[in-house]
């Protein structure tokens, strides 16, 4: 519902100074026609993004987002982590896990610790000086919406939807907030170089896990059908705090499962449906969520492929819960774990192409070049790439594919996780389960093994 076509980093009071010295400027030169051309909106060629910050820990990274300078940074949800969450525990009064549970393990703040948490957030001394330089815009995933995992049956979306859109100084009378969602769309850029960014909103319509239900709901729907047919924009980079493409639960089940479009199949494929019917190109996603950067394709939904960059988090990450001896299996456990879109090649500081440590997300975009070209990266804490690739603009149009010469290769981004046989889709399950089913029969051997030999001792004694 939001469309605003941003000044960059000028404030709006310097831009309506300069545009009324340039008109009058201009009027004093030359002939008035000249003068009702308007200014030029400055070409957007840096985007950053990020997820997953913990306002109560340390954030370095904001160091490097400084650094890359963006025009324009998308937060992807969990941007504080509003929610309490209570210690893992499998006995006593409060049993949080495990098959005796009887206690939720996250619980929504109220109102002003939320308010106090987004303080904390805002006060950061890193992000306060990108906020000064940056247009900072964004969506909200489970935690700053209020709770883990939750979706349209949570009741503090409403105000809880105010506080996220205080925290992104959204204009008093914006539209966004009046409507049912934190949804938006921007458009930057001068006329044949736009940049069109839209933020989903993954939590306020969504249906339950497993419900196989409606995941943006039906009048968010109608407003991105509304916006995928609207002007045309050269690139649209779609924001969803979860991922998009990558469907990591039909590998990790049963293990664990994820939360992600994957998980409803049918509104993915509507996704991607209304993406073609409404013959938008250059779509770029960008998501958040899963404590870990990736990025994947894939190339038989739309025509062209489609790119997922994921970033997350600015602070949470995955190898952040173990001890560093242990970070090295985390990314082994990656590496083995199969995927068929994960973008693979020689710009990634691991083997798996995926990276566990604090990170964020940054788009470069050459328009100098012919044709234009995207730079997507997911870079770490000190800003150096550690996963990257180069997209050239007119190959995200339906006949890039059919022009690459690289199709052959291209066409391992096809096959869907679920589509894997058994034996390589339930490897990593097979393989903790076999790690575990030795370990318990190692102890079994243990155990019996002891009491043998006392027995035996026993028995032994008594006899001398
Ligand atoms: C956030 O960071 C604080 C301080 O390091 C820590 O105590 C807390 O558990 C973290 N929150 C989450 C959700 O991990
Ligand atoms: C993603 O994986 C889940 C879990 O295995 C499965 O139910 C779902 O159908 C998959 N989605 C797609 C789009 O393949
Ligand atoms: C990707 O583009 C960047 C500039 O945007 C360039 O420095 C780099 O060499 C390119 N990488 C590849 C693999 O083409």
């Amino acid at each position: 519902m939001v469309d605003s076509r941003v000044p960059s980093p000028i404030t709006n009071s310097q831009m309506i100074v300069m545009k009324l010295l340039s008109f009058s400027l201009l009027s004093f030169l030359f002939t008035t026609a000249i003068a009702t051309e308007t200014p030029k909106e400055p070409l957007i060629t840096r985007i950053a993004f990020g997820s997953c910050a913990n306002q109560s820990a340390p954030q370095p990274i904001w160091d490097a987002i400084n650094e890359f300078d963006p025009q324009v940074f998308v937060w992807l949800g969990d941007n504080i982590y509003g929610d309490i969450r209570k210690p893992n525990r499998v006995i006593g009064k409060e049993r949080t896990i495990g098959p005796w549970r009887n206690s939720p393990r996250f619980v929504p703040s109220s109102e002003e610790e939320m308010k106090s948490r987004y303080a904390k957030a805002k006060a950061n001394p890193g992000y306060s000086r990108l906020q000064r330089k940056t247009r900072v815009i964004g969506t909200w995933d489970d935690h700053d919406y209020g709770l883990n995992d939750a979706g349209k049956e949570f009741d503090r979306k409403v105000i809880n939807q105010k506080l996220m859109l205080d925290f992104l100084d959204e204009p008093l009378d914006s539209p966004r907030r009046k409507q049912a969602g934190v949804y938006a769309s921007y458009t930057f850029g001068p006329p044949n170089k736009n940049v069109k960014v839209i933020v989903l909103d993954t939590r306020y319509h969504r249906d339950p896990l497993r419900s196989d239900g409606s995941f943006l709901g039906d009048t968010q729907w109608e407003w991105l059908e509304k916006e995928l047919r609207g002007p045309r924009s050269e690139i649209t980079i779609i924001g969803s705090s979860v991922q998009v493409i990558s469907n990591l639960s039909a590998t990790t089940g049963p293990l664990f499962y994820m939360e992600s479009w994957g998980r409803f199949p049918k509104e993915r494929k509507r996704l991607f449906q209304l993406i073609e019917a409404t013959k938008r190109n250059g779509v770029v996603f960008i998501s958040g969520d899963v404590h870990f950067g990736e990025i994947t394709r894939y190339d038989c939904a739309v025509g062209y492929p489609l790119y997922d960059v994921t970033s997350s988090g600015l602070v949470q990450s995955v190898e952040k819960v173990f001890p560093r001896p242990l970070r090295v299996i985390v990314r082994l456990l990656f590496w083995y774990t199969p995927t068929t879109m994960r973008v693979i090649n020689g710009n990634c500081r691991y083997r798996s192409c995926t990276y566990g440590q604090q990170n964020f997300g940054a788009i470069s975009i050459d328009w100098n070049a012919n044709p234009a070209t995207i730079r997507l990266e997911v870079r770490d804490v000190n800003g150096v790439t550690v996963l990257g690739t180069n997209v050239s603009l007119s190959t995200l149009q339906p006949q890039g594919l059919k022009d690459s010469t690289t199709k052959g290769k291209s066409q391992r981004y096809c096959t869907l996780e679920v589509d894997l046989p058994g034996t390589v889709r339930y490897r990593l399950a097979v393989l903790i389960y076999f790690i575990i089913s030795v370990l318990a029969m190692a102890l079994l051997g243990l155990i019996v093994g002891t009491v043998l030999t006392i027995t035996a001792c026993v028995h032994k004694c008594k006899l001398d």
